[in-house]
């Protein structure tokens, strides 16, 4: 099985994700909001190519487009997402949709390859309305009153007016078939600096880390910037500055060699320069591969709350607003496509973990599941900046494709 029988179509490859990026175009990369007019129009490119790799597949109710084939066989399932953070890169997403793309044209159109694979454009990745909307909704973890509740981080949109304006309202969602499919791999740039400062070409990543998002609220006492007092102050803002200056010192004790964590917004209320912030809140991101270290985290949190109420002056409390289990990637994922990027890549693969979240996570708990990495130019995403040589892209288009041959080859 050595023998390489298939081939990626480079040249295709680029094509189409410029295509992709010439739909919402932002500086160099593509602002694509969930349900925006671009990342529809890019959902409907995407079913429009569907039948040129012996696929059927339309939009379903969530916004999800799985194209599936009617060849005999194994099949694989692979795909990332088409919509972007606001005023982001060009490939965290399309990347992954496009090898996707580019395997199940190389491999179902071809009879003497065994099996076919299915591809997927999971809805609202990045988290407009949720997150992973799209690949949980397919995975069975979404209710309707979950939708009833979503509403645009940016704009206050509730998703079911958000569904109704492009013409999904009412549309079945699609879900997974139970061992229909022999698992899901997905491709994505890296988004960190490991495999460009290792002069590497693939990251053949282990586990996808949990995230745990908090709400951390600050209650003073709105007061006149002018005549109180500084001893007499209750300035929530004051304390929620000390807080993350608090996490910043104490955390480190208590995290493992990978955890990160991020305050990624700030809002003081009622926000003016000559009033002191009665009320102040964060959002704070805490994420690992080991439920254990976020859990001891989330116990520090609520410790130093506890300890900073009762020194004063304002009252802290933390509340939970999301949670995402980390997932192990499968064993014989990870060797696959180890052993195409031997063949593909000279070796240059590492195994590695991934500190972003990916469908790939959803996928897992229902089938196996396996993710492959390409490099990131400077490590840079979520900023349109975000690039990838093309070399590079080439190349991982041929691991993946390569990889998904070997799959499904040992599942026939
Ligand atoms: C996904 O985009 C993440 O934020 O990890
Ligand atoms: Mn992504
Ligand atoms: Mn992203």
């Amino acid at each position: 099985m050595s023998d390489i029988s298939v081939i990626a179509n480079g040249k295709r490859v680029l094509a189409d994700l410029n295509a992709l990026r010439a739909i919402g175009t932002y500086k160099t990369g593509v602002h694509k909001p969930t349900f925006s007019e671009a990342h529809m129009r890019s959902l409907v490119w995407l079913t429009e190519k569907l039948p040129d790799a012996g696929l059927t597949g339309a939009i379903d109710g969530i916004g999800n487009v799985v194209g599936t084939s009617a060849k005999p066989g194994p099949k694989l399932l692979a795909g990332s997402h088409l919509e972007s953070q606001n005023h982001a890169g060009w490939l965290d997403g399309p990347l992954g949709v496009v090898y996707a793309l580019e395997a199940a044209r190389v491999i179902n159109t071809d009879p003497s390859i065994p099996g076919a694979v299915e591809v997927a454009a999971w809805c609202d990745e990045e988290g407009h309305f949720g997150h992973f909307l799209g690949s949980r909704s397919y995975v069975g973890l979404v209710t309707d009153a979950d939708i009833d509740a979503a509403r645009d981080r940016t704009g206050g949109k509730s998703m079911r007016d958000a569904l109704r304006e492009v013409g999904l309202a009412g549309r079945a969602r699609m879900t997974a078939s139970p061992g229909r499919h022999i698992g899901y791999l997905e491709a994505h740039i890296e988004q960190g600096d490991l495999l460009e400062s290792s002069g590497l070409a693939v990251g053949v990543v282990t586990s996808i880390v949990g995230i745990w998002q908090y709400r951390i609220s600050f209650e003073g006492e709105q007061n006149h910037a002018g005549t109180t007092r500084m001893a007499a102050r209750k300035d929530a803002g004051l304390a929620l500055a000390k807080f993350c200056v608090a996490i910043d010192a104490r955390f480190p004790a208590a995290c493992g060699p990978r955890t990160v964590w991020t305050t990624g917004r700030i809002a003081l209320d009622p926000g003016a320069p000559s009033i002191i912030p009665g009320r102040a809140e964060m959002l704070f991101q805490i994420r690992d591969d080991d439920p254990a270290v976020i859990g001891r985290l989330e116990a520090l949190l609520h410790v130093m709350a506890e300890e900073a109420t009762a020194a004063g002056p304002c009252r802290i409390a933390v509340e939970r607003i999301r949670t995402g289990a980390p997932a192990k990637m499968d064993p014989a994922f990870q060797d696959a496509i180890e052993v195409a990027s031997k063949v593909l890549a000279d070796g240059k693969s590492v195994r590695m973990p991934s500190g972003a979240g990916h469908d790939a996570q959803m996928l897992a708990t229902v089938m196996p599941a396996g993710m492959l990495f390409v490099p990131s130019i400077g490590g840079i995403s979520h900023h349109w900046t975000e690039n990838t040589a093309d070399a590079d892209i080439v190349r991982g288009a041929q691991v993946f494709v390569e990889a998904c041959r070997r799959l499904l080859a040992r599942a026939v």
